[in-house]
């Protein structure tokens, strides 16, 4: 009779039991969803998981891979990927309250020894409520790489093993799986995703797309143009391996480095796209002067500017009268426009396609003070203009106090853009003088811009 009524009230609990246990797990399901879930097939979803280590190698930071790769790490050290983290624009806009920032890593240092924290569920679905689980496996000298040698060259087989690929499979003191192709595609993995996260945040890089439709397609790469050949060593001389064809790793772009430092060596191997005509300045009556000039983008195998849609071109038309004094100045942009509020819309897009040839026809409307004697024509690469730079100073308090601080005073860190281009014409005479690029460096150095 006990055994009995025991057995029944046995069953009862676990009858309760089990209806909160399948309540629990359906509550659960409909509440959480995995991140692979919420966003199908992104290569950013999630972190590469990675091993800390692979046979013959003391560890698989830039930094290891640079005891042997010496000149690849040096490359490395001067590219925008290296300082994916450390950037001082990424950091101020990661700290604001309302970022999401797992996701935000994802891309920017996306080997999981680099993460904190890693998100596995999504609350509702809802990329601001992320379920986030401490890593053991973080290290923080790791995470200060940004996108480092193995965002590229590792992966995780189906088994969870980490595997180095590389280009041609040589033999090496660690594991090398042979896939060109794999690496050659990875850059479209973060330089060509768009997708909307809420009404005002939204990201939008499409590069890849873009790249699709050039002239250089399919003949060039991203790869040829941003990490161009070079015949050199691979690894450190006492491993007496000959030279072979090698690629440069300093993957130079718009030439707008991310810290004063690195002008110098980023300026070297910079080009821009575009192929700018010699302006002619015309006196008109009627008009005051009219300034026409040709600008086709030849070289690059996207638009010009590309990525990020805060870059842009800014030309600058100034007129000065005989002591240099300015009497005019006229201001146009070459880039995306975007609103922000209350909803995110791309509202106009005057870039330079790849291939384009653009005449520009502008009239310098002034009231002239006194007769013009020269002509200046300036164009500008912008990384950050400087409403966005103010924005970033107003929340500084976000960030640690360190990087705080330097966000305060931002123009002394970080450079906003470069000047490409500069000619000078005497209106009188009609001499043409173009600024060197050694001079044009050394303006971009000092700041300012
Ligand atoms: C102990 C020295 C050493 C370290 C450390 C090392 N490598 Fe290597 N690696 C080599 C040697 C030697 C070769 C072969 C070079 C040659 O063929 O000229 C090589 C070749 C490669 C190749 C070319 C493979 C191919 O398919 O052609 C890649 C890519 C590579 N290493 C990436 C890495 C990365 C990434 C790291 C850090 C995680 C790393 N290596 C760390 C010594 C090293
Ligand atoms: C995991 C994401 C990721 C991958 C993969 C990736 N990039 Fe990037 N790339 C970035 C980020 C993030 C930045 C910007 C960093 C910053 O501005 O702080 C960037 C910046 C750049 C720049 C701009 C440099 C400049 O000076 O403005 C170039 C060029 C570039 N990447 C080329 C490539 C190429 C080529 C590949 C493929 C071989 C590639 N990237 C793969 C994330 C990635
Ligand atoms: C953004 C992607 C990316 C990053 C980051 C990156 N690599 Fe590479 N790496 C490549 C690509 C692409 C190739 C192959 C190019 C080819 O052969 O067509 C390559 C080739 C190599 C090779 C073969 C030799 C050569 O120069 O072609 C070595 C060695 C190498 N990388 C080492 C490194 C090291 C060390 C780091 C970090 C300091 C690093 N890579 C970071 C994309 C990357
Ligand atoms: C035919 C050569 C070529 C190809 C192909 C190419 N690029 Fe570029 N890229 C350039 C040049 C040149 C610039 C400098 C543009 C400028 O500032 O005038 C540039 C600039 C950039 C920038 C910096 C943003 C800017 O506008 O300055 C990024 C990011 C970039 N490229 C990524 C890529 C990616 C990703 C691919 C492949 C999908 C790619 N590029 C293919 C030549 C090329
Ligand atoms: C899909 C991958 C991806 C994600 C996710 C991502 N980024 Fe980026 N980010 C990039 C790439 C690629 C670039 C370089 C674009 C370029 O230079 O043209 C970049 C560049 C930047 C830059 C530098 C822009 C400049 O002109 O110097 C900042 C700042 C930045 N990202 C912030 C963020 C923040 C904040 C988040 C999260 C809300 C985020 N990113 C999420 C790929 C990503």
């Amino acid at each position: 009779m006990n055994i009995l009524k025991s057995w029944r009230t046995y069953r009862i609990l676990l009858g309760i039991l089990t209806t909160l246990f399948s309540f629990y797990v359906c509550k659960n399901d409909s509440e959480f969803t995995s991140v692979q879930d919420r966003f199908p097939g992104r290569a950013w979803a999630e972190p590469i998981n990675v091993q800390k280590s692979l046979p013959g190698l003391n560890g698989l930071t830039a930094k290891d891979c640079g005891s042997c790769h010496e000149d690849h790490y040096k490359d490395w050290k001067i590219s925008a990927h290296a300082n994916a983290f450390t950037d001082l624009q990424f950091q101020a806009e990661l700290s604001k309250p309302n970022s999401p920032q797992w996701l935000c890593l994802n891309c920017h240092i996306p080997l999981s020894g680099q993460r904190k924290e890693i998100a596995t569920h999504l609350k509702d679905g809802n990329v601001f409520q992320p379920v986030l689980v401490p890593n053991k496996k973080f290290d923080p000298a790791w995470e200060k790489e940004g996108i480092s040698c193995g965002t590229c060259h590792l992966k995780s087989d189906p088994q969870g093993n980490t595997v180095l690929i590389g280009p041609t499979g040589a033999k090496a003191p660690h594991p090398v799986e042979k896939n060109r192709e794999a690496l050659h595609t990875r850059c479209n993995d973060c330089h060509n995703q768009d997708y909307i996260l809420n009404l005002s945040l939204v990201c939008y890089f499409k590069t890849g797309d873009e790249y699709k439709k050039s002239i250089h397609f399919p003949k060039e790469d991203c790869v040829s143009c941003h990490m161009p050949s070079i015949n050199r060593r691979v690894v450190l001389p006492s491993f007496q391996m000959g030279k072979k064809n090698s690629h440069r790793h300093t993957f130079i772009g718009g030439g707008v480095p991310k810290t004063f430092a690195l002008f110098d060596a980023q300026w070297k191997g910079y080009q821009s796209g575009l192929k700018i005509g010699e302006p002619r300045w015309v006196f008109s009556e009627k008009e005051g002067v009219r300034l026409s000039l040709t600008l086709e983008n030849t070289l690059a195998g996207h638009s010009v500017p590309t990525g990020d849609p805060e870059r842009h071109l800014m030309m600058e038309a100034i007129l000065q009268d005989k002591d240099g004094k300015e009497i005019s100045k006229e201001i146009q942009k070459i880039g995306q426009n975007w609103e922000w509020y209350p909803e995110a819309k791309l509202v106009s897009d005057n870039r330079i396609r790849s291939g384009e040839k653009r005449n520009i026809d502008w009239v310098l409307k002034t009231k002239l003070v006194s007769e013009p004697k020269f002509g200046i024509l300036r164009i500008l690469h912008v990384r950050l203009t400087k409403e966005n730079a103010e924005h970033m100073k107003k929340n500084s308090n976000f960030a640690s106090s360190e990087i705080g601080k330097k966000i305060k005073n931002i123009e002394l860190y970080y450079p906003f853009a470069n000047i490409f281009y500069e000619s000078k014409i005497d209106l009188i005479t009609g001499k043409i003088s173009l600024t060197s690029k050694d001079k044009l460096l050394e303006i971009s150095k000092r700041g300012d811009l």
